[in-house]
C-alpha cells in the first residue's frame, strides 16, 4: 500500500487540467484517498476501482478530476445526489495530493464544476457543500463560486477521518453552503424561536421565498412521517421528518433509542418548514435537547430546518469559520444549545 502512494512519485506543480471521469482514472482516485487519508476514509468505495466506474456509469457519484498530461490524477472532486431531494446534489469528498496544494487545483475543478458542468445538465437544480471546519481552505472559496452559508452541522464528522493528515484534534463540524440553479419559490414558515435568524438567512438566499410566521399545534389526527439513517463510522443519526404529526415526540425518542443502541452520539432532525406548525415541531425537539442548525433549502424539494443534538462534547471553540455570517450564525447556535 505504500508503495502504491509512493509509485505515484509526481512533480511538484506539474501542470494540470480538469476533466470529466474517465474508468482509467479510477485508480489514480484510489491512489488519491490512501495518499490523503491513508486507509480511513469513511466512504469505503473511494478504496475500490470497480465501485468507482460503476458510481460515475450510474450518476450515484460524479468525478471530475485534475489530470496531468501523463495521466495521473492529482486532485478530485464530487457531485452525488445525497439529500431525499434528487434534484439536490451535494458537491463534497473533493481533495488533492499534498505535492499539488496550493496551486489552484480545487478551485479549477470546483471552478468547471460551477460553472460549466452544473449549467449543462438541467436535472441539476440546486447544490450544496458541507465545508469541514477544521481549515478555511474550502469555506474561502464558498463566496468566489456564491455558496450562500444555510447551516451548521457540529461534531459531524469523527477526528479518525482526519488521522493521517493530523488536521482535527476532536470531531470536525461543517458549514453548509446552498447554490440555486433553478429557482423553485414556494411558502414556508418560520418557528418563531427561529424568526429572526432564519430570515438573516433567507434574506442572502439566491432564491425567492414567501416567509411566513408558524402557528398552530401538531396535526391530531395525522401520525408522523419519519425516516432514520444511521452512519456507524461517524457514530451520527439522521432522522428526516418529511410529515410531523401528534407522536412527534414519542416517534424522535424510539428513534433515538435504536440509534443509541449502534453507538450513535450525534443527532440531526430535518423537518419540514413547509408545513404550517413546523414552530411546534421546533418546541418540541428543542424540549428534548435539540438546538438549530439552520436551513436547508430544497432538501425535500421545499425546504427543511436542521435541528441536531449532541451526546458528546461539540468542542465550538475549535471550530474554525471564515465569513463573518457563519460566524454570527455559530453564536446564534451555541447560545441556543445553552438555552
Ligand atoms: C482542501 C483542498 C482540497 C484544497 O485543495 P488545493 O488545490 O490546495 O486548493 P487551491 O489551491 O485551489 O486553493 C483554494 C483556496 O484555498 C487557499 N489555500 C490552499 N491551501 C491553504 C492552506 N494550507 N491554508 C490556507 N489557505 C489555503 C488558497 O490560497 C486558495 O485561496 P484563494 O481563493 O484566496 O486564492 C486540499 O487542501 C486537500 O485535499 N485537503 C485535505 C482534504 C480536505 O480537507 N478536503 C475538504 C473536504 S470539505
Amino acid at each position: 500500500m505504500k508503495n502504491e502512494v509512493a509509485n505515484i512519485q509526481p512533480q511538484p506543480k506539474d501542470t494540470f487540467y480538469v476533466d470529466t471521469f474517465r474508468p482509467q482514472d479510477a485508480e489514480g482516485i484510489v491512489r488519491l484517498f490512501r495518499a490523503v487519508y491513508g486507509e480511513g476514509y469513511p466512504i469505503r468505495l473511494f478504496y475500490d476501482q470497480e465501485a468507482i466506474i460503476a458510481a460515475n456509469r450510474e450518476g450515484r457519484y460524479i468525478s471530475v478530476v485534475a489530470r496531468t498530461n501523463a495521466g495521473e490524477v492529482v486532485g478530485v472532486t464530487h457531485l452525488y445526489p445525497s439529500a431525499p431531494n434528487m434534484a439536490l446534489y451535494e458537491v463534497g469528498v473533493g481533495l488533492v495530493l499534498k505535492e499539488y496544494r496550493n496551486s489552484g487545483a480545487s478551485k479549477a475543478m470546483l471552478s468547471y464544476l460551477f460553472d460549466e458542468f452544473v449549467p449543462r445538465n438541467s436535472n441539476i437544480e440546486e447544490l450544496f457543500g458541507e465545508s469541514v471546519c477544521n481549515h478555511i481552505i474550502m469555506q474561502k472559496s464558498m463566496e468566489l463560486f456564491r455558496h450562500i452559508e444555510t447551516a451548521i452541522e457540529v461534531a459531524l464528522m469523527p477526528a479518525e477521518a482526519y488521522t493521517t493528515e493530523k488536521s482535527a484534534r476532536g470531531r470536525v463540524a461543517a458549514l453548509d453552503g446552498f447554490r440555486c440553479y433553478v429557482p423553485k419559490p414556494h411558502k414556508i414558515f418560520m418557528p418563531p424561536v427561529y424568526n429572526g435568524i432564519l430570515r438573516e438567512i433567507y434574506a442572502r438566499l439566491d432564491d425567492e421565498r414567501e416567509i411566513l410566521l408558524s402557528s398552530g399545534s401538531l396535526p391530531s389526527s395525522r401520525q408522523t412521517s419519519a425516516e432514520l439513517t444511521i452512519f456507524d463510522f461517524a457514530r451520527l443519526a439522521r432522522i428526516a421528518v418529511t410529515r410531523a404529526g401528534y407522536d412527534l415526540a414519542a416517534r424522535i425518542l424510539e428513534m433515538e433509542e435504536q440509534a443509541r443502541a449502534k453507538n450513535v452520539i450525534v443527532f440531526q432532525v430535518w423537518l419540514n418548514l413547509t408545513e404550517p406548525w413546523v414552530g411546534r415541531a421546533a418546541e418540541t425537539l428543542r424540549e428534548n435537547g435539540y438546538f438549530l442548525g439552520g436551513a436547508l433549502p430544497r432538501w425535500f424539494d421545499g425546504d427543511a430546518l436542521l435541528m441536531q443534538k449532541t451526546e458528546c462534547d461539540p468542542d465550538f471553540d475549535s471550530i474554525i469559520l471564515y465569513s463573518d455570517f457563519s460566524k454570527k450564525l455559530l453564536r446564534f447556535i451555541r447560545d441556543d444549545r445553552r438555552v
